[in-house]
């Protein structure tokens, strides 16, 4: 075991509420994003030329006006790839960077053009005559299901006890389903990509990715280079949310080719509609549903089957879809189980990671079965979840046949319930509603268990790099990249309490293939978890180095050497960091290292259905309550309470922003933010002008986040910490059913009403003319 996984749990400077190490910079606009960088000269710019068709052949691409527009230096199609033509991030053959004789989606690019102006390009864009002979396109669930369900990724299947004996045998059953919409990342930065050709065929790429590694390897890829020659570069995104995880991908290959093509830099930075109609989105799903319950509440036996519209390619379809599987029990016990899923090729975009990366699909389904048990059974859903969650020392076996070791849904639950004042709010809105005809009010309590750890187990390794300099100065390099997260500020925290430094002391550097190589996305909220480690194995590399030379020098013993906030004490004296690093470097002693980790414990076989594939569970449990207009269809969160488990919390304020943040994008997701493709497969959703996200004044009234308090994480994760990136995302689901509870009031409560999301003004008022029986 390595010295840096023995760390007992420890409190103090890892844990504080340090400030966002570039908060300054964000605010004052100070903050270099791609586009913010200085242009170097003669550098080019590329504009992709999207299809118009969803599914076609493509019989004729006449550019010859596009070539001759002015400004135009180069237009580049697909026989203009140097290498191969290919980004499929999981290595499927199925996503060509530019088409070739068919087009599978309304916005997949075509061809490229590049010029000495984003607006000369743009405008040359517009010159392409293309001749098309159109296909059936398949653009739902619905319609692939229909047209035998091709797949674009093998189906998983998930299996405990005997579902088909539990169901029947179940004193109560019901059956029913479930739709939910996809969502939009957006990000406030773009998709951009900045390339610079070197010598001898190297190629420098600055990309707003998460996963720079894969960037790397793709550009290389497309050049026909070995990894080495491809060198890429992120010091931050403006937001990822899991849509830079591979979506970045086209812009830095195209960016690549354009430069290593005519020899001088090139950017491209996607306008706002052509980003949308061109990159993948969060899944929506349809779940079916077959439950089997006592009259008490008891769930018995579940049977489910969850499709998704994955659009035209694989990309993380497979994974994403397999993770809405790993959390279609949510919390929950199931004693009989059986979870498929349907990864449907559509021609859409391809849809792609989004916080929370399927997991908050199942929980989503998990959720509607105990509000539909709760009103089969006339108990309240709070109830029906306290009798069903997982125990810890039996009923703790999940449908992947992992035990849960770290079950506290059941404390968390029932400490947000007391302290949010649950039952006497629930009666007198209930009290409310009788009297009220036009706003009907609702609340809903939900907890969330959210696995952490890449299920593709190989990606659950981080690697570091940390040099010390002579004046004491520390740099600190790891394969994570920055999003707006906090995860660099965490990382800083970590280089301050090791060494005993100020926050000035310590500078991360921008990310890099060059320093740190071979490096998994920063995603599956394991940013921190896998960096942190790796980074902490660096400096504990380097200081037990400080360490023997200052025992040696001055005759203490090791333990005797100690960093600490006022300098390195050794023995009796105190000394600076400098002064120390000074003579170990006079000493012709390295004062750099490099870091690694790899999370233990965990496997995972998806052709058994069974392993161990998360290291741990975050919880947490969201109370929410709604404000339902009759008569326009909108609802108002009037208060959210939300009690979160961030382990031993690395910077409780940092973490409780994630909280606050991913809260109101799930809401955002389950109530407002909604996808809308025409019968032609054309979005019709790509602008801030037809797409709504959350804004501020959407917030919750009364908004109370609080950690779980003394609640460190049970495994050895770093200061016993727990992931916070996604979990908190899942909280929306209470605004849902909270929202669904307000509808329940116009027939008494009798009745489940089935609320789909997401729960638009339309959907509501369908939702309520259908309980009044007014339409079916
Ligand atoms: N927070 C901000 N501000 N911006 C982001 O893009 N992405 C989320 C989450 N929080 C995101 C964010 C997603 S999808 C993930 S997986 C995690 O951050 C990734 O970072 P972490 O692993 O360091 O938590
Ligand atoms: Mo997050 S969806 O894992 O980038």
């Amino acid at each position: 075991m390595s010295e840096a996984r023995k760390m007992p749990m420890v409190q103090g400077a890892a844990s504080t509420s340090m400030k966002h190490e570039s908060a300054i910079l964000h605010v004052t606009g100070r903050a270099n994003y791609i586009d913010d960088m200085p242009e170097p000269k003669g550098m080019l710019h590329v504009v992709p030329g999207l299809s118009t068709k969803a599914h076609a052949r493509i019989v004729s691409m006449d550019l010859s006006a596009v070539r001759s527009a002015p400004g135009v230096v180069r237009v580049l199609t697909a026989e203009d790839v140097p290498g191969e033509n290919e980004i499929s991030p999981v290595h499927a053959h199925d996503e060509p960077l530019l088409a070739t004789d068919h087009v599978y989606y309304w916005g997949q690019p075509m061809f490229a053009v590049v010029a000495t102006s984003r607006q000369a390009a743009r405008q040359a864009v517009r010159l392409a005559k293309i001749e098309y002979e159109e296909k059936p396109a398949i653009l739902n669930v619905a319609q692939a299901r229909e047209a035998g369900g091709d797949l674009v990724w093998r189906p998983l299947v998930m299996k405990r006890g005997d579902v088909d004996a539990g169901l029947a045998a179940a004193p109560r059953r019901l059956s029913g389903n479930i739709t939910m919409g996809g969502q939009e990342h957006f990000y406030l930065e773009g998709q951009a990509a900045l390339a610079q050709p070197g010598e001898a065929g190297e190629m420098r790429v600055w990309s707003s990715t998460q996963h720079p590694s894969e960037t790397q390897h793709l550009v290389a890829c497309v050049l026909g280079r070995p990894h080495h020659l491809v060198t890429t570069e992120v010091r931050r995104m403006g937001g990822g949310f899991g849509g830079k995880e591979t979506q970045a991908n086209a812009a830095a290959c195209l960016a690549a080719i354009a430069a290593d093509l005519t020899g001088q830099a090139a950017k491209m930075r996607l306008d706002r509609d052509d980003d949308m109609m061109m990159t993948g989105k969060r899944h929506d799903f349809v779940v079916d549903y077959d439950v089997g319950f006592t009259d008490d509440g008891d769930i018995l036996a579940v049977d489910m089957v969850l499709a998704a519209r994955c659009g035209w390619s694989a990309d993380l379809s497979g994974p994403v879809v397999d993770r809405a599987l790993f959390h279609a029990d949510n919390a929950y016990f199931y004693p009989d189980v059986r979870f498929r899923s349907e990864p449907l090729r559509t021609n859409t975009q391809s849809n792609t990671a989004y916080r929370g990366f399927g997991g908050p699909q199942g929980i989503v389904a998990a959720e509607r079965v105990i509000e539909e048990v709760a009103f089969a059974t006339g108990l309240d859903p709070v109830t029906v979840r306290l009798r069903n969650f997982y125990g810890t020392t039996d009923r703790n076996i999940t449908p992947y046949h992992m035990t849960v070791e770290d079950s506290i849904s059941r404390e968390i639950v029932t400490e947000l319930v007391r302290r949010c004042d649950y039952a006497k709010r629930k009666e007198e809105i209930r009290a409310f509603n009788k009297t009220s005809r036009y706003i009907k009010r609702g609340i809903a309590l939900t907890p969330v268990k959210f696995g952490i750890s890449f299920t593709a187990t190989h990606y659950n390794q981080a690697g570091a790099l940390v040099h010390v300099y002579t004046d004491g100065s520390v740099q600190v390099n790891h394969g994570g990249t920055e999003m707006g997260q906090g995860l660099h500020t965490k990382m800083v925290q970590i280089a301050m309490r090791e060494f005993g430094l100020t926050s000035d002391r310590v500078r991360i550097t921008a990310t890099t293939t060059g320093k740190v190589p071979n490096t998994s996305a920063t995603a599956a909220s394991s940013g921190a978890d896998l960096n942190g480690m790796a980074v902490l194995d660096a400096i504990t590399k380097i200081k037990r180095r400080m360490i023997a030379f200052a025992a040696e020098k001055w005759n203490v013993a090791e333990e005797d050497v100690q960093f600490l906030p006022d300098g390195v004490h050794v023995g009796s004296d105190v000394m600076t960091f400098q002064q120390l690093a000074w003579q170990v470097y006079f000493a012709r002693i390295s004062l750099s290292s490099n870091g690694f980790y790899k999370t233990p414990k965990i496997s995972w076989d998806p052709a058994t259905g069974r392993g161990r594939p998360f290291f741990y569970f975050a919880y947490g449990a969201a109370c929410a309550e709604v404000s339902v207009d009759l008569l326009t269809g909108e609802n108002t969160m009037d208060r959210v309470d939300i009690l979160h488990d961030a382990g031993q919390s690395l910077n409780p304020e940092i973490d409780v922003g994630q909280i606050e943040g991913g809260f109101v994008q799930g809401a955002g997701w389950l109530t407002m933010e909604e996808l809308v493709w025409d019968t032609a497969g054309r979005l019709r959703t790509h602008a801030p002008s037809t797409y709504k996200i959350p804004a501020c004044s959407d917030r919750p009234r009364i908004f109370n986040v609080e950690l779980l308090e003394n609640a460190p994480n049970q495994e050895e994760t770093i200061f016993r910490s727990k992931a916070v990136g996604e979990p908190p995302f899942v909280h929306g689901v209470a605004v849902l059913q909270a929202i669904s509870d307000a509808l329940a009031s116009l027939n008494d409560y009798k009745t489940c009403p089935k609320l789909d999301a997401p729960a638009t003004p339309e959907r509501v008022l369908r939702t309520a003319m259908s309980l009044r029986g007014e339409i079916d």
